[in-house]
């Protein structure tokens, strides 16, 4: 039975009070969308179809480059179950289907792979509930007086006892498409929102003795439905919880655990420690014994062994050799290559630079578009000028240059190894080998000067 997966995605979200669509705002830097996008594509189903309507240009844009993704327009938001008939036409009778909401960005693979095998070992409708704490807001699981589920009751239709029924739908359902098409089509809009809830096929399939069963969502967070921003920020803590905690057990030290974000994928050799307040995003690799500092952005990029970042140091886009020390308050921007040993100090900023092995830039530095060899000495206050209000032009400096403070590079421009370029030089051609090159006025000493203060008028 080939397997279909259906996203419902068209909501309003009006308890977001945001003109971004609902599934579009962002658990862990990433939409919540993309996270049901991501889990739904490990089930290997043979389409996607993802329903959408309010704003829909804005979330279609967003997945351009998935032509995998079915899109279904719901051109009027009539409730869940309406959604879900919009893909029903192109999804054929003896396919299994399985529901999924938007809003719901951490369900498990695993859950809903154990969801689909119940409703293909019942042949009937399967879902996914949860135990909470606080089911206030979720649809109730109505059970009979032999467990079996016959309803499923929204909050705001629920009566008093209802409401203290602690077991809730995650929205997940499982059952082959024929009997969704049934179901589905027998749909009414008595209740109190006047839609048509998904839920409803609950009571059609008891009322046609076709079996309804659950599975348990193992961890709560995975049942969070998302309505409103305070339930994404506590969704997000959850995660992040839960990432920080696999790290550590995979050997990483968290100085605070609740104070590291993690917004994309993070691989760290052995006895890595990370301070607190450090963001990571996008694909990050650490060596073994790379420290953090505190306040740190570190993205997409490659910390060698040994690296040592200090604190409020933003790495975006680099690849930094073993021993390499970075920071306080550096800035490495992409295309930014450090070789091993490399030292790059406080408000230094480097973009689509190239550094060999043991180069130092130990404060107040520029370096853009340059090569610079192994063993060089980057004074404070070098500034590579590469651009000249039209174009980016690049510097290749040899090794073991040593360029004095406040050394202004206008490139393009080649320093050849061993060269010196003197303190405070402004230098437009090139220096060659083991040269020095001195590039500003000649110092003039005015002999008894007296200061305006003390002329007589
Ligand atoms: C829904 C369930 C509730 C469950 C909860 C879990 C129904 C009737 N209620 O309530 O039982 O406990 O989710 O989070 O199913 N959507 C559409 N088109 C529509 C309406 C909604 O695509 O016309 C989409 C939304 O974008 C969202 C999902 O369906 O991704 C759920 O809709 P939402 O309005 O959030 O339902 P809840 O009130 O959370
Ligand atoms: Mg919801």
């Amino acid at each position: 039975m080939s397997l279909e997966i259906v996203i419902l995605a068209a909501g309003q979200g009006k308890r977001m009070l945001s003109d971004k669509p609902k599934v579009m705002h962002e658990l862990a830097g990433k939409p919540m969308l993309t996270h049901v996008l991501n889990t739904a594509r490990q089930l290997n189903p043979s389409r996607v179809h993802v329903v959408v309507g309010d704003r829909a240009s804005l979330v279609k844009a967003h997945y351009d480059g998935d032509p995998d993704l079915s899109w279904v327009e719901q051109a009027e938001r009539l409730g869940t179950g309406h959604a879900t008939t919009q893909a029903l036409p192109v999804i054929s009778d003896d396919s299994m289907v399985l529901v999924m909401f938007g809003d719901v960005p951490l369900m498990t693979k695993e859950t809903l792979g154990r969801c689909v095998e119940m409703a293909l070992g019942k042949g009937g409708v399967a879902l996914v509930t949860a135990d909470l704490v606080e089911p206030s807001g979720y649809g109730r699981i109505i059970r009979g007086k032999d467990e079996r589920i016959i309803a499923i009751v929204e909050e705001r239709d629920a009566n008093e006892t209802q409401r203290s029924i602690t077991e809730v739908n995650t929205g997940v359902m499982a059952a082959p498409a024929c009997l969704f098409k049934r179901f589905l089509a027998g749909l009414s809009d008595d209740n109190s929102q006047s839609e048509y809830y998904l839920t409803d096929v609950v009571v059609a399939a008891v009322h046609e003795d076709v079996p309804v069963s659950a599975v348990k969502a193992e961890l709560p967070e995975e049942a969070v439905g998302v309505n409103d921003r305070m339930q994404l920020a506590r969704l997000e803590r959850h995660y992040q919880r839960r990432r920080c905690e696999e790290l550590m057990l995979e050997g990483v030290s968290l100085m605070d655990p609740s104070r590291v974000d993690l917004r994309g994928a993070l691989r760290a050799g052995t006895d890595c420690v990370i301070d607190i307040n450090v963001v990571f995003e996008g694909d990050v690799v650490l060596g073994d014994r790379v420290r953090i500092g505190p306040n740190c952005f570190v993205r997409d990029c490659t910390l060698g062994d040994g690296v040592i970042v200090e604190a409020n140091t933003v790495i975006d886009g680099a690849h930094v050799g073993r021993e390499a020390m970075i920071g306080p308050f550096a800035r490495l921007r992409p295309g930014t290559e450090l070789g091993d040993d490399v030292k790059i100090g406080n408000f230094v900023e480097t973009k689509k630079a190239r550094v060999g092995a043991g180069t130092k830039a130990s404060h107040l530095a520029y370096l853009g578009d340059a090569t610079l060899g192994e063993d060089c000495n980057v004074g404070a206050g070098t500034i590579t000028c590469n651009y000249d209000g039209v174009e980016k032009h690049e510097t290749h400096i040899g090794s073991g240059v040593f360029i004095g403070t406040n050394a202004t590079l206008v490139a393009p421009l080649l320093v050849e190894d061993d060269a010196y370029i003197g303190a405070g030089s402004t230098i437009t051609a090139k220096v060659e080998k083991e040269d020095l090159a001195v590039g500003r006025g000649k110092q003039r000493n005015i002999k008894g000067w007296t200061p305006p203060s003390k002329r007589k008028r």
